[in-house]
């Protein structure tokens, strides 16, 4: 998420532009938004601002369907839910799920999760053997008591026998394995050996805080969809909000396959991995496997509704990809028009493909489409009612 704005470039209707523009510049009072509440629980590579998505929405006055085929950590969903709109949110990664479920589905009891909570704090604090476990090997990030700490945590937690509770103690868990773990740039930091009952409890407080902040409305619905297909009845979605992998710059699933293992271990990650789009490690055109993204997004709208992407430039085989160029291409054949966009400069932070941006700038660009088209009526292919939704396949 950046917190620097780059200089603007303007494109397409002047005074959606603007807007556009409007939306985009994030200010520190922003920032406490991301880092506070909800949004700033548990950390997602590669997480949208949510101050984007509060302000596209911000100026949706019905209630809407919205739409987020590249869901990650559910930061549009959560806006959408907070502002009572339907939200269908999906991604292929497994945590991306989980936290996106967590985020936008009503709590468990909080009573009962404090209960559960205190009972791991304490049964982890006076253990005298850690458990055996796989996650100590090859452990060399954390100092060995807070690993001990950890791994007697995640024993505890494994043994609630309440699935929405045990989940919500693991999402409180993982953020303790960044935060004590040393880092390229930081050795691991002294902490003393309560420190992990301690901040995992200040953790579980700060979710149920989050949960009694929430909106009393319907869940979002999350499923595991590939964005080339998706799960979502035709015509449905009013608006799109959404921001797909950028081109070269992150392997989702492999970023995060140590949180994976404190996690609990998902037997989709490694066909999600295969799924990944513009990996940093992969070879694919990243323009080519957007193209079914669009067709996927074109086919879930109906004409007038409005597709929003946040989207930075990338290298892809050693090429620089400047994504809202490469969009126009793809979006060209479908029904969908090009109505404005807002271009921020920004730095570009892999040295080795730096030469890439030489002549012309990365950028990282809000866009907009409107879907084209005219409205289909009576073959009771898509409805022009909210939150009916249902599975396609
Ligand atoms: C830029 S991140 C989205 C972050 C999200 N907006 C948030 O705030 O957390 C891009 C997401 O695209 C997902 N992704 C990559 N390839 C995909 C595919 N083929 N289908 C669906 N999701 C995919 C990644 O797992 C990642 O979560």
């Amino acid at each position: 998420m950046p917190q620097v704005e780059g200089e603007e470039r303007l494109s397409g209707d002047p005074a959606v532009a603007e807007r556009l523009a409007s939306i985009f510049r994030v200010s520190e009072a922003d920032h406490q938004v991301s880092i506070s509440g909800i949004h700033g629980l548990h950390p997602y590579p590669g997480r949208m601002h949510p101050m984007w998505a509060r302000r596209i929405l911000e100026s949706t006055r019905e209630k809407s369907v919205i739409m987020d085929p590249f869901c990650g950590g559910g930061t549009v969903a959560i806006e959408a839910r907070r502002m009572g709109h339907d939200a269908l949110a999906s991604d292929i990664n497994p945590i991306a799920l989980r936290l996106a479920r967590l985020r936008t589905h009503a709590g468990p009891d909080l009573e009962l999760l404090r209960q559960h909570a205190e009972r791991c704090a304490e049964k982890c604090t006076k253990r005298r053997t850690t458990p055996f476990s796989e996650l100590a090997s090859g452990e060399k990030r954390l100092p060995r008591h807070v690993l001990a700490g950890l791994i007697s945590l995640r024993d505890e937690i494994e043994h609630v026998d309440h699935p929405h509770i045990r989940e919500v103690l693991l999402f409180a868990m993982s953020p303790l394995i960044d935060k004590f773990s040393s880092r390229a740039d930081r050795p691991a930091p002294r902490v003393p050996k309560d420190a992990v009952p301690r901040h995992f409890l200040e953790r579980v407080t700060r979710w149920a805080d989050a949960y009694r902040d929430m909106p009393d409305v319907p869940n979002s619905h999350v499923e595991r969809a590939d964005a080339r297909w998706l799960p979502w009845r035709p015509g449905s979605v009013d608006i799109v909000i959404t921001s797909p992998p950028y081109p070269g710059v992150l392997d989702y699933v492999e970023a995060q396959s140590r949180r994976l293992r404190w996690l609990g271990r998902d037997a989709s990650a490694r066909g999600a991995s295969r799924k990944e789009i513009g990996k940093r490690s992969g070879n694919d055109d990243w323009a080519e496997s957007m193209r079914p993204a669009f067709q996927q997004i074109s086919r879930s709208t109906h004409p007038e509704s409005l597709v929003y992407m946040v989207v930075g430039d990338g290298v892809s085989r050693g090429r620089p990809v400047f994504t809202d160029r490469a969009l126009q291409t793809v979006t060209r054949q479908l029904p969908l028009k090009f109505v404005a966009s807002v271009t921020q400069l920004r730095p570009h932070f892999h040295q080795q493909t730096s030469h890439a941006f030489a002549r012309r700038p990365r950028g990282e660009h809000l866009i907009l489409w409107r879907r084209t088209g005219t409205k289909q009526t009576g073959n009771g292919n898509r409805t022009t009612k909210h939150g009916r939704i249902k599975k396609h396949r």
